[in-house]
């Protein structure tokens, strides 16, 4: 299964080389049949810090106010063994092994797109690869928090300019989307939630983030949200408590900070019953249970993909009458059998261009 993952990640990243080159006739068909997982949820809702949990590094900017500015699109990709590391796709030969710089590129590279210390916000993606053994293999889609009025610098426009491309992702059938709650607000006010439900009715693909439970009043808890009495989501709740500020400004690691959280909901006795389904390890874990649920189901439509794509690809190569190369003087060599899935490491073929994919 984790060679079928990794077959996903590396279709995703054909698809960003393919939007890169702007073939966007060819873009929907693929990117539709490959799964993600974008968090959504209103400014400062925890969301970069739910995915920086969900990866087990620090290596998002995250704080109050408009820090996320451009979707953000990550893959990790599971290594055997080796040092990890990480690389920007408008960075393709720089390794990153310090996940700090790593921090300092993500807002440098905002900043050129949208302009230096602005609020404004841009619907080009950020793409980051993330090798390394600690990480299972998913793509994660970081987005700009959801806001209700535009403040000082902002087009009046910015609401639903935010609106409309958190849709853009989170429509696609086979995003997985991460709906993330702040614990010390009115659930009914969720922004999370009424988008998620807006594109995903039935929560088919919605898991529900119970984000801050620690900074709720004192005298009341969130156990009838956990436990899905207060509002009902096809998939449990899952509470997480997240770094604060203060953690943040003092480098409180994430070993620690997952201890931290365990211990949270292990010894607070109305989260005790429940602390086994609880915290961002958890999440971890049932995101990529889920993830490799839908692909399995989606065995067939891949399989026709990947069979019509060799099918196309023979015939393209027959016409030629010799092997393809390419610009670049990568010998493209082309696989043995249909279902061999190593065909995907040379070449793809889509609507009767070959592409390369990148390794
Ligand atoms: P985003 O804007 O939705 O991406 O939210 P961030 O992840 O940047 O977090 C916004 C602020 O809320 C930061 O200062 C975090 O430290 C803080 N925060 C997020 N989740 C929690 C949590 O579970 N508990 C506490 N105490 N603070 C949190
Ligand atoms: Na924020
Ligand atoms: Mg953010």
């Amino acid at each position: 299964m984790e060679n079928l993952i990794s077959l996903v990640n590396r279709l995703q990243r054909a698809c960003t080389a393919l939007g890169d080159h702007g073939e966007e006739t060819a873009l929907p068909t693929l990117w539709d049949a490959l799964p993600s997982i974008a968090v959504v949820g209103g400014q400062s809702s925890g969301k970069s810090s739910v995915l920086e949990s969900v990866v087990g590094k620090d290596f998002l900017p995250r704080g109050s106010g408009i820090v996320t500015r451009r979707p953000l699109v990550l893959q990790l990709h599971r290594l055997d063994e080796g040092r990890e590391y990480a690389e920007f796709g408008h960075l393709p030969r720089r390794k990153f092994t310090d996940f700090a710089a790593v921090r300092k590129e993500i807002a440098d590279e905002t900043d050129r797109e949208t302009g230096r210390s602005t609020k404004q916000i841009s619907t080009v993606p950020i793409y980051l690869s993330i090798y390394s053994p600690n990480v299972v293999n998913l793509t994660l889609i970081d987005l700009p928090g959801l806001t209700k009025v535009a403040v000082d610098g902002q087009p009046d426009s910015i609401v639903m300019d935010i609106e409309n491309m958190v849709r853009s992702y989170i429509e696609k059938p086979n995003c997985i989307i991460l709906a993330i709650s702040p614990a010390n607000q009115d659930l009914a006010t969720s922004d999370a939630i009424k988008i998620s439900r807006e594109v995903d009715p039935k929560g088919e693909r919605t898991f529900g983030v119970l984000t801050k439970i620690d900074l709720m009043d004192k005298g009341t808890d969130a156990v009838d949200i956990l436990e899905g009495k207060a509002y009902r989501l096809q998939f449990p709740w899952i509470g997480v408590v997240n770094r604060s500020q203060q953690d943040i400004n003092k480098n409180v690691d994430m070993i620690a900070a997952r201890r931290r959280e365990r211990e949270y909901f292990a010894q607070t006795p109305e989260y005790k019953h429940l602390a086994h389904r609880m915290g961002s390890e958890h999440l971890g874990k049932i995101l990529s249970k889920h993830l490799e649920a839908v692909i399995k189901s989606r065995i067939p439509g891949l399989q026709s993909l990947i069979n019509k794509t060799v099918i196309e690809l023979e015939s393209e190569l027959s016409r030629l009458g010799k092997p393809i190369a390419t610009d670049a003087g990568v010998r493209l060599s082309i696989y043995g059998s249909i279902d061999d899935l190593n065909f995907y490491k040379s070449g793809l073929l889509i609507q009767g261009k070959l592409y390369m994919i990148m390794e």
